[in-house]
This record gives C-alpha cells, structure tokens and sequence, in this order.
C-alpha cells in the first residue's frame, strides 16, 4: 500500500491532521492501536481555544460543537477562601468553549472519509530519513505503507518518539509531586463557570461536561491509590477545599468515574525528524491545570497541515522546515503558562512556609492588577496561533 502520509495514532491531533489534509486532497492513513470505540471511552478534559473551535470549522465538524458547546466568558480562582474571577470577555474580548475532548474526537471520526485502520498491531517507523515506510500487525499478517512523510500522533507512550535515536532528542521534564483525582457525576455543575481553588489541604477543581454532567477533581499525593477513596470521601474533601458558599452548592452523586492522573510537564526538541514530525502528546505534556493539552495538540497540527499542504501543493520545503522551530516557540509557551498555574494552585510542601507566602502573594496580586488578569486570560484563551 501506499500514501502520501502516514499518520500513527488517532487520538485528536491525528484525526484532525487526517481531516485537514484530506480536505485538501492529500492521502493520508491513519494507524491507531486500539479499537475506535476504545479510543471513544477516554475521559478527557474539553475546554477548548477559540483557534481549536476554528480549526474544527475548518475541518467542517464543528457543527454539534457549536450546538452543544458551552460558552465561557470567565473563570474562577480561589485562594484559602478568597475568590476572584477573570473576565476574559471584559479583559479580553475572548472566551473559551466547554466541550468535551471524547465529543471532539467523535466528531473527527464522523468527519473523516479515508481510511482509519484500528487495532494495528506492533506499529513501526522505518527509514524515515530515507524513503520512509511504516508496518503492521493486522489478523496475524505483516503490512506495509510506503509513505512520503510520517506524523507521529501517538501521544506520550507512543512508538513515534521513542523510534528517534536517543542522541537526537533532547527532552525536559518536570514531574510533580502530586496527581488528580477526578470524579464524573451525573449532577448539575457546582457553578456557571470553572473554579479553580488553592486551599491548604491541596488544589481542587470544579468543571463540568454538560448542564447536567459535572467533572471534579482534588490534589492528591503523586502514590495514592482510587481505591482510597470512596465517593463520600472525595466529595467530603472536596467540599473543605471549596468556599463554603460553592460547598453548600455542591450537588453529589454517585461516581461514574474516577481515576487518578499524573502530572507533568515534557517538551522533546526538535520535532522534526527527515521525514518524521511529531505532534501532539508525543511532542509534548502539559500539567491539565491549564487546559491546554488537546488545544496544544491542535495547534501543532494545524501548522504540520499547512506545512504539508504547502509541500504538495506548492513544492515547497518552507513550512516542513520551519515546523519544530514555529510550534516550540508556542508549546513553551503553553509549559510556561501550565507550570504557572499548577504552581500557583497547588500545595508543594517542600517550599515550606516561604513558598506558601509567594503563592498568597501571586494571588493577591492577580486579584489586584487588571494587568496580571489580562495575562492570565491572554494565555487561557489561547495566545494566537
Ligand atoms: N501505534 C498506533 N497507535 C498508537 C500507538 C502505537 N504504537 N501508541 C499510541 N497510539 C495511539 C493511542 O491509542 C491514542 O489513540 O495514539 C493515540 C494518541 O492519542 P492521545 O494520547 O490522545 O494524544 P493526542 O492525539 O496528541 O491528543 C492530546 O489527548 O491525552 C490527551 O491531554 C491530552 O488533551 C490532550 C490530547
Ligand atoms: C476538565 O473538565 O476535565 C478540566 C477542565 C479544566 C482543566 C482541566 C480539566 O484545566
């Protein structure tokens, strides 16, 4: 078999990848591992950037998006009880879109025209500072794509990354002390918007996934164990973690799920190859406190669609070698963005009472400076792309 791209992993930066590429006539296939309906069990954060609503117009799925989303003109932040919102219309005339990423992805699949293939087995990358081909396992039998490029969309455990010689890459790390327990219930959400709240007890967050659906979380250490913690247990705690006004609010029920996720921030440089570009999660991993993994992933993919585009269509090598440079300078700026607010929202004992007092200190100065607010909206709207 042949195409013009492989892409290996049909997550939403491979699936979006795939769309925008054959929207423009360019053949391209994707190879996932898992099952689709696998793929569509994943619970994932959805806040999405104005530029992640855009490239889902662009890739002309964004119809149920735009009936279903939920507008966000704002946020809160707690901290030890106080609150302050950030008016992202007010500050910076932009809002965000509450949709979740399992919606986003289904989308995309109803969206795409060519060809998916799930369940490939034992993906590998071959000669791709060559003439690139990749293969697979399928029913027992070996196949082979020869491709021009190859996409590298398998997220952090992929085998596009780890296919680069070590000496290569260059990767940089920060791995947090803690984790997030996250619970989803069938009750209406705690409040119109997103609160996130510092308490001393560990971060918490209340979000939601529908009128009717809501998503929570608290901070918990980096080894605890979702069989600690019975349903009454986490909306207990929760409950002490938020202002007494949203705590009374609080409408419990039982979990339909709950899991803990590890935090942690990851860039590998560069992320262009010869013929192999990564993207999304196996370029990079951000802590979800600032929502801004899936819009990251959708970032770098819609510069490797254009860059791709721009090759085929034009003969052009401009965009293909401007790729890792033009979507570094944005992932790092989205690891700094991330790190900030994990940093500022979280409790790290090991600053002790010194760091405590800088993290009071950073919140009372957002809550006093409409500079410091604009920042923080600029940055969680989705600086341009
Ligand atoms: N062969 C084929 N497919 C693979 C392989 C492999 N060796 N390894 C992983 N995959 C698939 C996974 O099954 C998954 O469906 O690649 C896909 C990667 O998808 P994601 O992990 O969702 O990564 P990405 O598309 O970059 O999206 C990033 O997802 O994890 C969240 O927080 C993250 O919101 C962000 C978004
Ligand atoms: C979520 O709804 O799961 C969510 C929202 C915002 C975040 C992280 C997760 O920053």
């Amino acid at each position: 078999m042949r195409a013009q791209v492989v892409i290996v992993g049909a997550g939403p930066a491979g699936l979006m990848l795939a769309r925008l590429l054959e929207l423009a006539g360019i053949d391209a296939v994707i190879l996932e591992r898992k099952s689709a309906d696998y793929v569509l069990g994943r619970i994932r954060a959805g806040v999405l950037e104005q530029g992640t609503m855009d490239l889902m117009d662009r890739a002309r799925a964004g119809q149920r998006m735009h009936a279903e989303g939920l507008i966000h003109q704002g946020v809160e932040l707690s901290f030890d009880g106080d609150s302050q919102r950030i008016d992202f219309a007010a500050l910076i005339d932009r809002h965000v879109m509450v949709y979740g990423q399992t919606e986003v992805t289904r989308d995309l699949m109803a969206a795409r025209q060519a060809r998916t293939i799930y369940e490939a087995e034992d993906v590998q990358l071959h000669d791709f500072d060559g003439k690139p081909f990749v293969t697979y396992r399928q029913n027992g039998l070996t196949h082979r794509i020869d491709c021009d490029f190859i996409a590298g969309c398998d997220g952090y455990h992929g085998v596009s990354r780890a296919s680069v010689p070590a000496q290569s890459l260059t990767t940089f790390e920060r791995i947090y002390p803690f984790g997030w327990l996250g619970v989803l219930v069938d009750q209406p959400p705690v409040a119109h918007e997103l609160i996130y709240a510092h308490h001393a007890r560990g971060f918490a967050l209340c979000s939601q996934r529908s009128p009717t659906r809501s998503r929570y979380y608290v901070q918990v250490p980096a080894d605890e164990k979702v069989e600690n913690w019975s349903d009454a247990r986490f909306w207990d705690e929760l409950r002490i973690r938020l202002n007494p006004a949203t705590a009374e609010a609080l409408q419990t029920g039982a979990s339909i799920e709950k899991s803990i996720a590890p935090l942690r921030s990851f860039v590998a440089e560069p992320l262009r190859f010869g013929k192999l570009f990564l993207a999304g999660d196996a370029a990079h991993i951000v802590p979800p406190t600032g929502a801004k993994g899936l819009n990251l992933a959708m970032s770098d993919v819609a510069a490797l669609a254009d860059a791709l585009i721009e090759f085929f269509g034009e003969n052009s090598a401009a965009g293909i070698d401007g790729y890792s440079a033009k979507v570094l300078s944005r992932i790092w700026k989205a690891e700094r963005f991330s790190w900030w607010m994990t940093s500022l929202l979280h409790t790290f004992p090991e600053t002790g009472a010194f760091g405590r007092r800088i993290q009071r200190a950073e919140f009372d100065y957002l809550a006093g400076s409409a500079a410091a607010q604009q920042s923080l909206a600029e940055n969680y709207t989705g600086l341009p792309l």
